[in-house]
């Protein structure tokens, strides 16, 4: 990320939102839980939340899997997104994070629909393996980037034709571009493109997004068989 987003990005980035997002108590307070527990400003951007929710309205998705919860907030969108009958398990390595999360589901009230799962993702992910879990409609991959390349062979294993996979930050400021960068995370990124070009269940494209959280891209999938 930059330090500081380009001033034309944020000032379209808060016009938008202001536009399209309204006041949402739960989620602002959501929001300022993150900030006052000093969890890093990462989580997704409204308007980043809402295009969550259009995609799994889209695929009329039940089951929804996260890896990376942070605070919640993207967990509150989905969660909300499947509606009364529908469930998010999200998946958290820092227990900080993961309480100050649970919190923010409650006051949200949405607690019902979201089971949190403590731990390292490529463990939590085995364990749902391991269980025969049922097939996820929609998966958005946004912990540790070294990870992708392990989360994205795991979530092919939970899926189902039709599975709709979204990874965040895999343009990274347009770091993921070089070759022989030294940061773990633009490595994964890099391999995680390489597994999924070479996928014959995905077709896969990136779409790069700037805004308030700067330069950075989504990667979509779907899988096809
Ligand atoms: N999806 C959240 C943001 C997630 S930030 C939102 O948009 O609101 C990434 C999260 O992944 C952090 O909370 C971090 O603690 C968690 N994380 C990092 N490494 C992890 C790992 N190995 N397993 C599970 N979670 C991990
Ligand atoms: C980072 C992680 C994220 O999930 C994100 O949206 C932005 C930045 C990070 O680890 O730097
Ligand atoms: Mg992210």
């Amino acid at each position: 990320m930059p330090d500081k987003p380009i001033e034309i990005w944020d000032k379209v980035d808060s016009f938008f939102t202001d536009a399209l997002i309204p006041p949402d108590p739960a989620l602002d307070a959501a929001t300022a839980a993150n900030r006052n527990a000093a969890l890093p400003a990462i989580d997704v951007t409204p308007l980043q939340g809402r295009f969550l929710e259009l995609m799994i309205r889209a695929t009329a998705a039940q089951r929804v899997l996260e890896i990376g919860t942070l605070g919640g907030y993207s967990t509150i969108w989905m969660a909300r997104a499947v509606g009364p009958n529908g469930k998010v398990i999200t998946l958290e390595l820092d227990p900080h994070h993961a309480e100050v999360a649970q919190r923010n589901f409650q006051e949200a009230g949405v607690s019902d629909r979201i089971e949190l799962r403590l731990g390292p993702a490529s463990e939590s992910l085995a364990a749902l393996i391991r269980e025969k879990s049922a097939p996820f409609d929609f998966i958005f991959i946004d912990a540790d980037k070294s990870g992708y390349p392990e989360y994205i062979q795991q979530s092919l294993k939970l899926s189902r034709p039709g599975t709709l996979i979204i990874a965040d930050n895999v343009v990274r400021d347009g770091k993921v571009i070089e070759p022989h960068s030294p940061d773990p995370n633009i490595q994964g990124v890099r391999r995680f493109t390489e597994l999924i070009a070479a996928q014959p269940r995905l077709s896969s494209t990136v779409l790069q997004t700037v805004g308030s959280k700067g330069y950075d891209g989504l990667a979509i999938s779907i899988v096809l068989s």
